[in-house]
């Protein structure tokens, strides 16, 4: 379970001081299915990370199975991503000087795992990606490069995924098959899955649809339907 509590996140910017999440409370229970949506700018990546214990509020706390992210150290944090957090980035974020393989070996060797070559090459398999095991991030597409991200994340089996816009660069046949691979990890693992999505499509396959506009939540429904 991850709890927000009163999270408020301020940047100074050259624009002055800017509020990026408003008061947000907020309960994500072992097991959901989360799609975040609100306009561009509206915060849901800033969300995300914080969520992720990538970043932390400038003020409120954030929660996680009764540990406070919001106290502990860099360190402590690193560990915590390390052991229960996939995340997916908007903008990939693969270690260029890393191949496809090796980029998703990463997390499984990070959790100690150094007998992970045949996982990896599975999981890259699952994302249609057999035949660019050697490639560079810069010698793959924008969609490739979405894939070995997706395969990444779900490499060391986390507790929670975070994914922002995990279909943002694919076709629609691509797109749903990273869809199902999402829920597969959802119902085989009970995996948490939290998405940002710009796609109506991909929100309503999730319980729980979140809006977030300007920094607040505007909006938050479980559906009745069941995931998929
Ligand atoms: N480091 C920063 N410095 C200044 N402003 C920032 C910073 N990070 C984010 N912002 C601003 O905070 C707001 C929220 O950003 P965020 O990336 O969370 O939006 P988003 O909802 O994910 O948008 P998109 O749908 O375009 O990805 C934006 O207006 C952005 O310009
Ligand atoms: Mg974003």
């Amino acid at each position: 379970m991850i709890q927000l509590r009163d999270v408020n996140h301020h940047i100074c910017s050259v624009d002055g001081d800017l509020e990026i999440l408003k008061a947000i409370t907020l309960q994500i229970d072992a097991g959901e299915t989360v799609a975040i949506t609100g306009s561009s700018g509206s915060g849901k990546t800033t969300l995300l990370g914080m969520l992720a214990g990538l970043d932390i509020p400038t003020s409120g706390e954030i929660v996680v199975e009764g540990s406070n992210l919001t106290t502990m150290n860099e360190d402590q944090r690193a560990l915590f991503r390390a052991k229960s957090v996939g995340f997916v980035f908007q903008s990939f974020h693969l270690l260029d000087a890393l191949t496809a393989l090796e980029n998703v070996l990463l997390p499984l060797e990070l959790a100690g795992n150094n007998q992970g070559e045949a996982e990896a090459k599975a999981f890259l398999e699952q994302v249609g990606l057999s035949h660019r095991l050697k490639h560079y991030p810069s010698q793959l597409s924008g969609g490739e490069q979405q894939r070995v991200a997706i395969a990444r994340a779900f490499a060391a089996k986390p507790q929670y995924l975070f994914a922002d816009e995990p279909t943002g660069n694919l076709d629609q046949a691509t797109g749903s098959h990273i869809i199902d691979l999402l829920f597969d990890l959802n119902r085989q693992h009970k995996t948490t899955l939290v998405l940002v999505t710009h796609e109506p499509r991909l929100a309503s396959l999730c319980r729980r649809q979140i809006v977030i506009e300007n920094g607040q939540i505007i909006s938050d429904k479980k559906s009745e339907l069941s995931d998929v």
